[in-house]
């Protein structure tokens, strides 16, 4: 047998596309065993993300820094997957003469043929499939998808919404969800492997259906719920218009589900949220709020927040400053609006001045700051359960984890702990965690 060659895989964008690139490891494993960086490797896979301008750039710029290593190994596979490549198929090949292989986002099963026939024929070649309606990754190995003792776990692909702004229909395809034996056959893999805690992925996990069974998401949860040496559950992300009562009563009432809700809000006005097609208001949004906040004392909620959608005045933008001070979000993903090629909001007008807007980040990001540190501040002199996840990369001798809340904790211990639930005392708090130690 052929030595096997090795395969370096690059990951931009969301959680959904680390799953995938778990997934692109465990197609190839046969041929390839991961490399330890870029310039070791005989197949660099760039696993590529489009949500924002920035992020498709970003892939264009790494590509350029590839041809070094290409001139040095003239053998040098390089390929280029992910929702950029769902999106710009063939002209990836014409813009970057570096690339040999390009595939899309349905397509990541094909990748062994792509990568055999490349090296044989010595063609470039892109294979983008339209969306077939199927899981693509149903049939791939089996994946950790995480680290030690948390792991991903993708239920469901693509998505139907269709907000104004967002290219993830696109690139991602309709709304598939994988049958629910399937998800909790690859979970007790996982638990067999050791994870502890296990987040299921989907854009919309709230929308999740059975295709055998029809039985929906809260019934997904409760058949995890029985999964003996299964600790923690959680879940991204959720729509807050497919997010019912039942599920509140659900995260409630199952006692792996962990007290810690995204509810990506984009917006706190109301007609910014209409113009964007969400499909709540910012009232409806609260009521789900509340009822969390009543159901989980401990709850904590994150969020996403798009700011500058076109039309998007200055009264609008401090809706969006007021429900940060009414939720009072753990932690915020933030973003200037970015206009996306073939969504609706890339044919809206924006009179409102480009200049004046640059402004409104840094102001909404000064002001979580400000709320996470008075939360971090408030957790200190708690005792908590962290569920140890890797050693502290900045402080020798420190491990980090998370609370059931998601506080990401840091405390002098030994690695021997690692994948191990402790009790932590909290000491003192930091900008993006808390400082603590181990209760005996
Ligand atoms: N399915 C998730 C979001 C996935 S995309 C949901 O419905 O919430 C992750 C985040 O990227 C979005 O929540 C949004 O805040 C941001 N985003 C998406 N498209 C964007 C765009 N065109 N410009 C700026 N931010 C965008
Ligand atoms: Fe994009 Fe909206 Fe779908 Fe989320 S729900 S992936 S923001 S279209
Ligand atoms: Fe990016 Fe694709 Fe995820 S566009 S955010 S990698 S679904």
């Amino acid at each position: 047998m052929n030595e096997p060659g090795k395969l370096y895989v690059k990951t931009f964008g969301c959680q959904m596309n680390v799953y995938d690139t778990e997934k692109i490891y465990a197609f190839l494993q046969d041929t390839y065993v991961p490399a330890a960086s870029e310039e070791e490797a005989d197949v660099i896979i760039l696993n590529t993300c489009s949500i924002r301008e920035k992020a498709e750039n970003k892939v264009y710029s790494q590509l350029g820094r590839f041809k070094p290593l290409k001139d040095i190994n003239p053998d040098l596979i390089i390929g280029v997957g992910g929702c950029v490549a769902q999106q710009e198929g063939e002209r990836i090949l014409k813009r970057s003469p570096s690339v040999d292989v390009v595939f899309g986002t349905h397509n990541l099963d094909e990748l062994p043929a792509m990568l055999e026939e490349r090296k044989k024929s010595g063609k470039r070649i892109c294979r983008v499939r339209e969306d077939t309606g199927t899981v693509p990754t149903a049939d791939a190995p089996r994946v950790m998808g995480g680290r030690g003792a948390t792991s991903l776990l993708t239920i469901m692909k693509g998505c139907n919404n269709y907000c104004a702004y967002c290219v993830v229909p696109f690139v991602r395809g309709r709304e598939v969800s994988r049958p629910a034996s399937e998800i909790l056959d690859e979970a007790v893999f996982l638990v067999e492997k050791g994870v502890r805690e296990i987040t299921l992925l989907g854009q919309n996990v709230n929308s999740y259906h059975d295709p055998d069974t029809g039985a929906g998401f809260v019934s997904l949860l409760e058949s995890m719920e029985l999964l003996p040496g299964l600790e923690r559950l959680r879940f991204v992300t959720s729509h807050p218009k497919d997010f019912s009562p039942e599920l509140a009563h659900a995260m409630a009432d199952l006692p792996s589900v962990c007290e810690h809700i995204h509810l990506p809000v984009q917006a706190g006005s109301d007609r910014v949220l209409s113009a964007m097609k969400r499909g709540y208001t910012s009232r409806q949004y609260m009521e789900k709020v509340e009822l969390l906040t009543k159901l989980i004392p401990e709850v904590e909620f994150t969020t996403d927040i798009i700011v500058g959608f076109p039309g998007e005045e200055r009264e609008d933008f401090e809706l969006t400053m007021e429900m940060l001070n009414t939720v009072k979000y753990q932690n915020i993903y933030s973003f200037r609006f970015s206009s996306r090629p073939g969504t609706a909001a890339a044919a809206m007008k924006d009179p409102v001045d480009a200049d004046v807007k640059r402004s409104w980040l840094p102001e909404l990001q000064d002001l979580q700051n400000q709320i996470t540190a008075e939360k971090h501040r408030n957790m200190v002199g708690r005792e908590v359960e962290v569920l140890v996840e890797e050693k502290d990369n900045k402080k020798n001798g420190f491990l980090e984890g998370r609370t059931r809340n998601n506080y990401i904790v840091h405390f002098p211990g030994d690695p021997e702990l690692l994948g191990k639930i402790v009790r932590i005392r909290l000491t003192n708090s930091r900008a993006i965690h808390v400082m603590g130690e181990m209760v005996n």
